[in-house]
């Protein structure tokens, strides 16, 4: 008989009452072990929410740092530290702060794609299944920073008819996409419905039906009853796109070297079974921070519960760190 280790983490969840959260981007493995798998927003909420002692979060480093700002009495488990995210490594604290005080007027709004420092000096935390609501919820006379990812904020700029300072960020996945070859696939297919995550550019997102966060994408392939899909997003998400529609046929978007494989997200790959099952057995890597980091932090992302769960919210008037 061969060695199960999903039987093994299951085992270990139960014996240090440990539940696992996992992004859609995970191999279908990790996807399978978990007790939660979706979107980073569900996942925050998720981490919030949570009864068991300890959170393992198979996703990458800015996810659980989220969870542990919002829920510092758990043990904060990654599978691997160093799964970082190229919006988070594209936006410096030091850099960051000099871009707020050049716009001491503005409100931060930050994608939640990034450090807790860079959180602990923002007005509020979006993501890409709320950016709009919260958006929305920020009075027409403030001018808006938005950072670090600037297609998710021209995307959202262009929707909402309102001019954003952009930080000039970018997802290293998304933006490998290419237009040219995406709009030839088009014709060859045209039955297909095109969906994307809005963290591609302008040219490649034009020919898309639908842009959304992962769920809004997983969701459309679940109700919309064509029979093909063209996914430009990170390939971990056909797994649960599968299972929920056997009978489609899912075609990745194409990017410009065909050859690779360079739509899986490097970070979110980082993570394995053999990772979790260590992380689980030695608790180790945890996440953590000081308790002044995570207190500034946590005003942003607490802005961004209370407006997605329908309260007022008030605004600084001036950024003054
Ligand atoms: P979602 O919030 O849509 O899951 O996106 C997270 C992410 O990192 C996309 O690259
Ligand atoms: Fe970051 Fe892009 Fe990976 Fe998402 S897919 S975690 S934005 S590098």
């Amino acid at each position: 008989m061969s060695y199960d280790i999903a039987a093994d983490i299951q085992r270990l969840k139960k014996e240090k009452n440990a539940v696992i959260l996992a992004h859609y981007y995970e191999e279908g493995d990790i996807q399978d072990v978990a007790d939660y798998v979706g979107d980073s927003f569900y996942l925050a909420k998720m981490g919030q929410q949570v009864q068991q002692d300890v959170i393992l979060l198979a996703g990458v480093v800015f996810m659980a740092e989220s969870v542990k700002i919002l829920n510092p009495s758990k043990t904060v488990l990654v599978p691997d530290l160093e799964a970082s995210c190229s919006l988070v490594k594209g936006a410096p604290y030091d850099q960051y702060l000099a871009w707020r005080r050049q716009h001491p007027d503005g409100i931060a709004v930050t994608y939640i794609n990034s450090s807790a420092e860079v959180k602990s000096i923002s007005d509020v935390i979006i993501t890409s299944s709320n950016a709009q609501q919260i958006v929305e919820s920020i009075p027409k006379d403030r001018k808006i920073l938005f950072g670090p990812d600037q297609h998710l904020g021209r995307w959202l700029s262009k929707k909402l008819q309102r001019d954003f300072v952009l930080w000039p960020g970018a997802c290293e996945v998304h933006v490998l996409f290419n237009a040219k070859k995406l709009y030839e696939l088009i014709a060859q297919h045209p039955d297909a419905v095109v969906i994307a995550h809005p963290e591609c550019d302008d040219t490649v997102l034009q020919y898309a039906h639908v842009v959304g966060s992962t769920s809004r994408l997983l969701e459309e392939v679940e109700k919309n009853p064509a029979k093909k899909f063209i996914v430009a997003t990170e390939t971990g998400i056909f797994h649960q796109m599968q299972k929920k529609r056997p009978d489609v046929t899912l075609i990745q978007a194409p990017v410009m070297d065909s050859g690779c494989s360079c739509n899986n997200c490097p970070y979110m790959k980082m993570n394995s079974m053999e990772k979790i099952k260590h992380a689980l057995e030695s608790f180790n890597p945890q996440v953590g921070m000081s308790e002044d980091l995570r207190l500034k932090a946590k005003i942003s992302l607490d802005r961004m519960m209370d407006i997605t769960s329908g309260k007022t919210v008030s605004w600084p008037t001036k950024f003054t760190v």
